[in-house]
């Protein structure tokens, strides 16, 4: 059964609305990489974004506020030769856009001419507004990003739910207005109730793609590091393993080690 309602040759910011419109789920996946990009543009993905989690799971960093603006770029400058159809959105990584919308504006025009890239992802909403209207004018789409946003960790402490509480929903759904108005073209709802995630998709007419929002939404997001079982540390509910690839490559290298201790690798066909 195919669940696409429309085939698109190359997936745009249009594309996104319509399929919103069209009541068809947007799939989107991380990458960071040449090789991995390939493979999930070819599954027929409709947007990769290199994400800032480039610094966890890439660089082993514990959160996302160290990774640098030129090595988002060496990502999404790979990410961007290896598609052929999907869109690719690229994270304004932390300190390059809070607090000075000039510096996110030179930010987002440095990604967009390095990388190829089609748009970026800010974390933020009233109070990045200034950033975002600026990177706006230049004619570069915009991607939002609210409830549970990994950059402002040290201000909340913790990586749990966002928005349970009355005050803290309301402030959520007036920023995902905000984004709308401001014309940011899609918003990622991170890790909040998913009565308060179905209720943001269905007022805003901008695409909602969640990730531990639940399933009324339009579209979902993973990191692929996470989804294919790479990682085993990190269990939230959200996450749905697709594969387990830490045990099958550990099984993959303990057999190769095993093979050219024992002088079985490489045999007589495997040579000149
Ligand atoms: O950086 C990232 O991978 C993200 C997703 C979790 C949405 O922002």
């Amino acid at each position: 059964m195919s669940i696409a309602k429309k085939q698109y040759k190359r997936i745009t910011v249009k594309s996104l609305v319509e399929m919103k419109a069209n009541n068809e789920k947007i799939a989107m996946l991380t990458a960071y990489d040449y090789t991995m990009a390939k493979i999930v543009d070819h599954a027929g993905i409709d947007i990769i974004l290199v994400g800032d989690s480039a610094s966890n799971v890439m660089a082993g960093h514990e959160t996302t506020l160290p990774i640098t603006l030129d090595q988002m770029i060496y990502h999404a400058q790979s990410v961007v030769r290896a598609i052929e159809r999907c869109l690719v959105v690229v994270d304004l990584p932390f300190g390059t856009y809070q607090g000075n919308s000039k510096k996110a504006l030179s930010s987002a025009i440095k990604i967009m001419k390095e990388t190829g890239g089609h748009a970026v992802k800010l974390e933020g909403g009233e109070e990045i507004s200034k950033s975002i209207s600026r990177i706006l004018t230049a004619g570069i789409p915009v991607m939002g990003h609210l409830g549970l946003t990994p950059q402002s960790i040290y201000k909340f402490g913790t990586y749990t739910v966002r928005a349970k509480e009355e005050e803290e929903a309301g402030k959520l759904i007036e920023d995902a207005k905000l984004l709308e108005k401001l014309g940011c073209f899609a918003l990622v709802l991170e890790k909040v109730p998913a009565k308060l995630a179905a209720k943001i998709a269905k007022t805003i007419s901008i695409p909602v793609i969640g990730i531990g929002a639940g399933a009324e939404v339009d579209g979902q997001v993973l990191v692929m590091h996470d989804m294919l079982g790479m990682t085993h540390e990190f269990n939230p509910r959200f996450l749905r393993r697709y594969l387990n690839l830490y045990d099958e490559m550990t099984g993959a290298f303990k057999n190769y080690i095993k093979d050219v201790k024992s002088v079985d690798f490489p045999n007589e066909k495997e040579q000149y």
